[in-house]
C-alpha cells in the first residue's frame, strides 16, 4: 500500500494478517463454536477485564494529549460493563478468583507503557481493541447469548453493548478519520503500524495460552 493511503486504511491492512490469525485461532473458534463451557467465557472475560484497566488507567491524562487526546472518548468505557458482566457470571467475589495468564501480564505491561510515555503508540493498542469491539465483537454477543443462554445485551455481555455510542457505523466514520487526522511523520506512522500488529499478536498469544487451559473435548 502506498504511504498517500488515509492512515485508517494502512492499519486496517497492515494487520489484516493479524487479525485472521486473531479471529481463527483455535480459543476463539472453539470457545464461539460450541465446544467449550461457559468456564472458557469467564475465564476469557477476566483477561478482558485487565486489559481494559490497562486500557482505561490512565485516560485522564491521555485525554489532554494533543496526539491520543482525540481517541479518549468516555463512551467507549468498558471497565464498568466488564465488572458487571464478571460478576454475573462469576459471582460476587470475582475478583478474588481472578488471575492474569503471562500473555495478559505481558500485554498490560505493554499497553501501561505506552500510555505513559508514547501516546502515538498507545493508540494501536486502542484502535485495535475498541474498533473491534464496535465490530466482530458484536459477533461474539450474539453468539455468547446464544450458547450459554445470557440475557439479551444484558449481564454477562455488557461489555458488547455500547449505550453510550448511538450509532456505530458513524462512530467508526469518525474514528477512522481520526486516524487519517494524526500529526505524525512517515516514521512514527510505520511505528504506530507495527505496535498495532504487535497489539494483535499480544491478543493472540492471550488466545494461545487459553487454549492451553481449555483443550475442546474431542
Ligand atoms: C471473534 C472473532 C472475530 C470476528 C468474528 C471479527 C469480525 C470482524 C469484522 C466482521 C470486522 C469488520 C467490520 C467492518 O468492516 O466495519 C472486524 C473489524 C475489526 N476487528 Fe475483528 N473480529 C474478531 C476478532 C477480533 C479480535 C480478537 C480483534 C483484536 C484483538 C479484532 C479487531 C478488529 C479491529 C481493530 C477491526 C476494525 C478494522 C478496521 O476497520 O480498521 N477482531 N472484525
Amino acid at each position: 500500500m502506498s504511504e498517500a493511503a488515509p492512515f485508517s486504511k494502512q492499519i486496517r491492512s497492515a494487520t489484516e494478517e493479524q487479525h485472521n490469525d486473531a479471529r481463527s485461532s483455535r480459543f476463539i473458534t472453539d470457545m464461539l463454536g460450541g465446544a467449550l463451557g461457559i468456564d472458557s467465557y469467564q475465564r476469557y472475560t477476566g483477561q478482558l477485564w485487565f486489559v481494559y484497566r490497562a486500557l482505561e488507567a490512565r485516560w485522564d491524562s491521555l485525554a489532554a494529549d494533543p496526539v491520543a487526546g482525540p481517541f479518549i472518548r468516555t463512551e467507549l468505557a468498558r471497565t464498568a460493563e466488564l465488572e458487571r458482566d464478571l460478576a454475573h457470571l462469576i459471582g460476587p467475589h470475582w475478583r478474588d478468583e481472578l488471575a492474569p495468564l503471562p500473555a495478559t501480564v505481558a500485554y498490560t505491561d505493554r499497553i501501561d507503557e505506552c500510555a505513559r510515555d508514547w501516546p502515538a503508540g498507545y493508540i494501536a493498542h486502542h484502535y485495535t481493541r475498541y474498533m473491534g469491539d464496535l465490530s466482530g465483537g458484536q459477533i461474539v454477543r450474539d453468539t455468547a447469548e446464544r450458547l450459554w443462554n445470557l440475557p439479551h445485551r444484558g449481564d454477562g455481555v455488557r461489555f458488547y453493548v455500547f449505550d453510550a455510542v448511538a450509532n456505530p457505523a458513524a462512530f467508526k466514520r469518525e474514528y477512522r478519520a481520526l486516524l487519517d487526522r494524526l500529526p505524525l511523520d512517515d516514521l512514527e506512522r510505520r511505528r504506530v503500524l507495527d505496535e498495532g500488529q504487535r497489539a494483535y499478536s499480544m491478543n493472540t498469544a492471550v488466545f494461545m495460552e487459553l487454549a492451553q487451559e481449555f483443550p475442546a473435548a474431542q
